[in-house]
């Protein structure tokens, strides 16, 4: 409730005047996202990989509502990309990027839906040249049908292009037989947006539970399963479904956010599973910082007592 409640307060442009100035935010911001430059974004992608972690990098914002503001975003990437190659870093798909289609044109008036997927298009190759990967975001149950149409014609020139699946959506278990069916990269991960009702299961039980009957269909499919999610309970149950697949360890992979459980991110490591890190960089961190607060309501708590103590 309260998790709905905040992410639906957070429109409000008001709400994102007081929380962005507040100087306390930049604290909880640090603890989630990487810094503001390409430049932060290498420097924690190096240290993660030192580590022996995997990492995705998400340049943030969203819901881009002009044509050059796409051009620029698309830019940031290709030009990450090539400080990401320049370091090895990319070598083998360790460092990849994770891309929101609506931040690269997808809500543009007019041909939006083409706009992205030429945008992507240029994203894809440069990784592809510098031997890495490409995973698409999902975004609300709005931007999903063309996000899917999207990758799935991309994936004739750039197999390797990941999707994103949602526990939360109904449609998602159809989605991953789907999926799994031609062999594809996907990321599941229960769902960060405030969905309606007849779109979405909003129950947390019936969400962990569409969790995991995804699981088991990408488990058993020839695809390769990225499996997004902190709760110990399903990353006990991906373990134990792949190994009922005849999965090993290199056949799959363990994703999470960068600074949530990265005890957990070591240990499981450490043990010889393969784990990525999604990380944001960027100044346009508010929505996803909304959607960090909104997953646990300590973190609200600690974020209200932060602005409380900086007043
Ligand atoms: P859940 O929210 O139940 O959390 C389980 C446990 O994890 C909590 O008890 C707590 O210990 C810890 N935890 C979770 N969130 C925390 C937080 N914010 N702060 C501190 N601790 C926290 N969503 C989406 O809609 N589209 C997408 O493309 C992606 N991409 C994506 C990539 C990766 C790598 C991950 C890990 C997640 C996403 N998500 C996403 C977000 C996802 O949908 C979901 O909102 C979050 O992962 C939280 O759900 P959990 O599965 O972690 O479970």
């Amino acid at each position: 409730m309260l998790r709905r409640t905040l992410l639906a307060v957070s429109d409000s442009q008001r709400i994102r005047e007081l929380v962005t100035s507040y100087p306390a935010t930049r604290g909880v911001v640090d603890r989630y996202v990487a810094g503001d430059t390409s430049a932060d974004a290498v420097r924690v992608a190096r240290r993660l990989r030192e580590d022996g972690l995997s990492v995705t990098l998400d340049y943030l914002g969203e819901d881009t509502t002009e044509l050059a503001h796409a051009t620029a975003v698309v830019e940031e990437y290709v030009s990450l990309i090539g400080k990401l190659a320049a370091e090895g870093l990319t070598d083998g798909g360790a460092v990849e990027v994770s891309v929101k289609p609506t931040a690269v044109g997808l809500y543009l008036a007019g041909d939006g839906e083409k706009i992205a997927a030429d945008n992507i298009t240029r994203i894809a190759t440069a990784a592809r040249d510098a031997g890495t990967t490409v995973t698409l975001d999902a975004e609300d149950h709005v931007a999903v049908e063309a996000t899917h149409r999207i990758a799935v014609k991309l994936r004739e020139s750039y197999p390797d292009l990941g999707s994103v699946v949602q526990a939360m959506l109904r449609r998602t278990e159809s989605d991953c037989r789907e999926l799994a069916a031609s062999g594809t990269r996907v990321r599941l991960c229960k769902g960060a947006y405030n969905e309606p009702e007849p779109e979405a299961f909003t129950g947390r039980h019936d969400i962990d539970r569409s969790y995991v009957r995804c699981l088991r269909v990408l488990m058993e499919g020839p695809g390769y399963p990225m499996v997004a999610t902190h709760d110990p309970r399903l990353i006990q149950i991906a373990g134990a479904l792949a190994l009922h697949s005849g999965r090993d360890t290199k056949d799959f992979e363990y994703q999470m956010l960068y600074g949530i459980r990265p005890d957990e991110q070591r240990r499981l490591a450490a043990s010889g599973a393969q784990v990525r890190v999604y990380v944001p960089y960027g100044d346009d961190w508010y929505a996803y910082l909304v959607r960090r607060l909104a997953e646990r309501p300590a973190n609200l708590r600690f974020f209200l007592r932060s602005l409380g103590s900086a007043s």
